[in-house]
C-alpha cells in the first residue's frame, strides 16, 4: 500500500516506455513492506532542468537518470559524488537540503556483480573492450580496485588512448594503455578479466560479438559483458566455450538498482532471496 507519507522516486529518460527499473523498485518495496513509490518520467534533452527542479518541488526523495540524460543532469545538481564526477556521468540522484545529490550506481552495480561471483580485480591483467561511457564507468571499478593493468581495446584506437590517459591522470599511475581492437591478436597470452562495453551482440545482433576468434577467448579467464538483452551474449558464450566464466549485464542491471534503492533508504538492506526472485521476474519479462 502507498500512503500519503510515501518515499516517492522515479527514472528520467527518454524513451523510458522499455525501462525495467519500475518494475524493479517497486518489487523491492512490496517485498520488504516500504511505503514507496517508483514511476517512470519521460523528459526530453530540453527540459532535464525543468524536471529536477520540478522533482524538488515536489518533494522526490531520488531520481535514477538514463540515457540520454546521465551528463546533462550534472549542472542541475547541488552536489556530486566524486566518483559519479571522475566517470562523467551520473545515474542516481539522491534528495538533500536545497536540491538533489549525483552518484553513479553503475559503477558499484558492476563491482557487486563480479564480487557476488569471486571475480576478484586487485592484481589483475584486465581487458576493457570499448571506450564509450560504459566502459569510462568499467575504468573506474578496475582502477580502484587495483587492477594491475588494464587494455582498452577499442575500434578507434585514438578514442581508448583518451580513456586510458584521463584514467592515468585521475588515479595517478600509468596502469592504463589502450590499443586497436583488429590488434588483439598482439594481445601477450595472460590470463585475463576482460569486460565488454559495447553494444556489439545486443539483441536483435545476438549473432555478433566484438572478436569473432575462438582462439581470443583462449586466454580470457574471467568475463563481464554490459549487455543484458539477450543475458546471455554470444561474447560470455565464447568464453565459456573456451573455458572461462561470464557474468552478464542483467546482474549489473540488477545491483546498479539495488544500490540506488539502498541510497533513498539507508535504514533497508535488500535479502539475497528478493534480489535472486527479482532476477527471475526480470529474465521472464525480457524472454515475453
Ligand atoms: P556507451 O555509452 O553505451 O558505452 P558509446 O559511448 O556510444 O556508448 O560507445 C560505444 C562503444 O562501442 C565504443 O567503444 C564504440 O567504439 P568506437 O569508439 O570505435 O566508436 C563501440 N562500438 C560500437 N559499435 C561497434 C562495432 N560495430 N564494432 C566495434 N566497436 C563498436
Amino acid at each position: 500500500m502507498i500512503s500519503g507519507k510515501a518515499k516517492v522516486c522515479g527514472i528520467m529518460a527518454y524513451p523510458v516506455e522499455h525501462s525495467l527499473s519500475p518494475m524493479m523498485h517497486n518489487f523491492y518495496a512490496g517485498q520488504m513492506g516500504i511505503d514507496f513509490a517508483y514511476v517512470p518520467f519521460k523528459v526530453p534533452e530540453d527540459m532535464v532542468e525543468a524536471a529536477v527542479k520540478g522533482a524538488y518541488a515536489l518533494n522526490l526523495t531520488g531520481m535514477n537518470i538514463t540515457v540520454p540524460h546521465k551528463q546533462r543532469v550534472i549542472p542541475c545538481l547541488k552536489e556530486l559524488d566524486p566518483a559519479a564526477e571522475s566517470i562523467g556521468a551520473v545515474n542516481t540522484l539522491v534528495r538533500m537540503e536545497g536540491g538533489f545529490k549525483g552518484y553513479n550506481t553503475d559503477a558499484p552495480g558492476l563491482l557487486r556483480a563480479m564480487t557476488e561471483q569471486g571475480m576478484e580485480i586487485e592484481g589483475k591483467d584486465c581487458l576493457l573492450i570499448g571506450a564509450g561511457g560504459a566502459a569510462k564507468a568499467a575504468a573506474f571499478v578496475l582502477g580502484s580496485r587495483g587492477a594491475a593493468s588494464v587494455v582498452v581495446l577499442n575500434r578507434s584506437e585514438s578514442r581508448g588512448w583518451e580513456l586510458a590517459e584521463d584514467m592515468n591522470r585521475r588515479f595517478g599511475r600509468a596502469f592504463m594503455t589502450a590499443m586497436a581492437l583488429k590488434d588483439y591478436e598482439k594481445l601477450p597470452a595472460k590470463a585475463w578479466l576482460a569486460v565488454q562495453t559495447t553494444s556489439v551482440g545486443m539483441a536483435p545482433h545476438r549473432d555478433q560479438a566484438p572478436i569473432e576468434d575462438r582462439e581470443f577467448y583462449k586466454s580470457i579467464r574471467n568475463a563481464v559483458d554490459v549487455i543484458y538483452t539477450p543475458f546471455k551474449t554470444r561474447f560470455m558464450s565464447r568464453v565459456e566455450e573456451a573455458g572461462g566464466r561470464a557474468v552478464g549485464g542483467l546482474d549489473m542491471l540488477i545491483y546498479q538498482g539495488i544500490e540506488a534503492f539502498e541510497l533513498w533508504n539507508p535504514e533497508q538492506k535488500v535479502p539475497c532471496h528478493v534480489i535472486s526472485r527479482a532476477r527471475e521476474m526480470m529474465i521472464k519479462e525480457l524472454e515475453r
